[in-house]
């Protein structure tokens, strides 16, 4: 039988030309002038599933934007790996900062990627590694290596909160049901220390709106004399952090789960330099709340971020206006027990409570979801485990992300499955940012690894 390294030696230029035609398509889901982009992905993803060995594909219709469901069942006794990913992308903003269009791919080598990385929006999140499973499926069909049954569920509203999925899961249940979910959507420490993600924070996202005046005013006839709403914004955000950095809503650390110094001790053991995280971000210091490192601050600790802020006058030269109204996009990454929910409703109930006189205040939530922690004692993380293993050579080290994936948690409380993240991606790929690229290196090494997680994952069952 064909080995997965013989078979990707022999279809990498194709491996690599279709993710390329797949990242020219805009599957921007924020933005409605997209929507036709986002379905044409959808059946672009349809499509390469039925290529790829999926005996039965359909796009599902939702309230949003469809999902895209495949599934090869070899034979119901058998374990059922789902595999998640989402087929839309963040937008590509800001374009200019772009080296290269962001919709036209093209592959350049980076220090860290001397084999080249493709650089696109969705290059690594999610597109590139969602279709490392495509095509892992693809080898284990047509070589006949397809251990167990797999089905595979492709969303395209992970970039703005996944709601048709929430909507989409509970209705599915039975055909959703599978022995563990398997997703890439993750990163690993460096190419020579992969590393399996046992841990996504939760999100709470909200808007806020500050009203002054009822109109834009002279900011010289008015100004000193009513609150100036932009004013009062910053002051009202720089009261949310103490000198500690810590978070001031009453009630916020309530339910944060603390960890315990051996797991603490543990963590720290997880190569990390200080030198060279502030070297590629070109800061001279770190920045986070007292007591804490910064792996832990990223990972195990809840934290609050404007993401945004806007009001008043922005456009070229000078104005002087009083802006009748400030704004801001806020997210406060979640740890274990935290529930978004509360908290959303705890940021509100604050944040309406310190607003000074002469301003209302408006807190408006987006979206969130709870984190996840997956357990390391199992038979899936244990297949993961012995994956890369087969493939880099060496045990992974089980690391916390910081990110979000919040639906995870909602397929384990529905599908009443353990998820297992197997991401490829680094920290420098830039995803979310202009330049997102995934490493040619990656995204091969991600396609022969996955075989080896099915074939483990069905020994183990036994
Ligand atoms: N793939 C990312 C999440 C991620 C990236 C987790 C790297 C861990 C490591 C996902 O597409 C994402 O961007 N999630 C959003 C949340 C979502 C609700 C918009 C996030 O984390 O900001
Ligand atoms: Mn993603
Ligand atoms: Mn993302």
């Amino acid at each position: 039988m064909q080995t997965i390294q013989d078979y990707i030696t022999n279809h990498k230029q194709r491996f690599l030309n279709e993710l390329i035609e797949l990242l020219k398509i805009p599957s921007v889901s924020a933005d409605p002038a997209f929507n036709q982009d986002v379905l044409n992905t959808a059946d672009s993803v349809k499509n390469s599933l039925e290529k790829a060995g999926c005996d039965k594909v359909e796009i599902c219709e939702t309230p949003g934007y469809p999902i895209v469901y495949g599934e090869k069942i070899i034979d119901p006794n058998l374990p059922t790996v789902l595999v998640y990913g989402h087929y839309d992308v963040q937008p590509a903003d800001p374009i200019d900062l772009w080296d290269s269009p962001p919709f036209e791919p093209v592959i350049k080598k980076t220090e860290t990627h001397p084999d080249g990385a493709i650089f696109a929006r969705g290059a690594c999140d999610d597109k590139g590694q969602m279709y490392m499973h495509v095509k892992a499926l693809e080898y284990m069909t047509k070589t006949g290596n397809l251990p167990c049954n797999v089905k595979f569920m492709i969303e395209g509203e992970e970039e703005v909160g996944s709601e048709s999925l929430a909507w989409f899961v509970p209705r599915n249940k039975e055909k959703l049901a599978n022995d563990v979910i398997l997703i890439s959507d993750t990163g690993m420490i460096a190419n020579n220390i992969p590393s399996i993600t046992t841990g996504l924070r939760g999100l709470s996202y909200v808007e806020v709106e500050v009203t002054g005046p009822n109109r834009d005013l002279h900011s010289g006839l008015y100004g000193g004399a009513v609150a100036n709403p932009i004013n009062v914004l910053t002051k009202m955000i720089a009261s949310l952090h103490d000198e500690n950095k810590h978070i001031t809503i009453p009630g916020f650390y309530d339910k944060v789960e603390e960890l315990s110094r051996e797991e603490r001790d543990e963590m720290a053991k997880a190569p990390f330099s200080l030198e060279d995280y502030k070297n590629a971000l070109a800061i001279d210091a770190v920045y986070g709340e007292e007591g804490f490192s910064t792996n832990e601050r990223n990972s195990i600790r809840p934290t609050l971020d404007v993401n945004g802020i806007w009001g008043g006058y922005t456009g070229e030269g000078a104005k002087t206006v009083i802006a009748s109204k400030a704004y801001a996009k806020i997210s406060m990454r979640l740890v274990p027990n935290q529930e978004w929910r509360e908290i959303t409703e705890l940021f509100k109930n604050h944040f309406e409570s310190i607003a000074p006189e002469g301003v209302s205040v408006k807190v408006t939530p987006h979206h969130g979801g709870q984190g996840y922690v997956t357990p390391i004692d199992n038979i899936a993380y244990q297949a993961a485990s012995k994956a890369y293993e087969a493939t880099f050579g060496v045990t992974p080290i089980p690391q916390r992300s910081g990110g979000s994936i919040p639906i995870v948690a909602l397929f384990e409380e529905e599908l009443k499955s353990k998820t297992i993240l197997m991401g490829f991606g680094l920290n420098s790929d830039a995803i979310h940012s202009p330049n997102e690229h995934f490493g040619v290196w990656n995204y091969l090494k991600g396609i022969e690894t996955i075989p080896y997680f099915y074939k483990y994952f069905t020994e183990l069952s036994k």
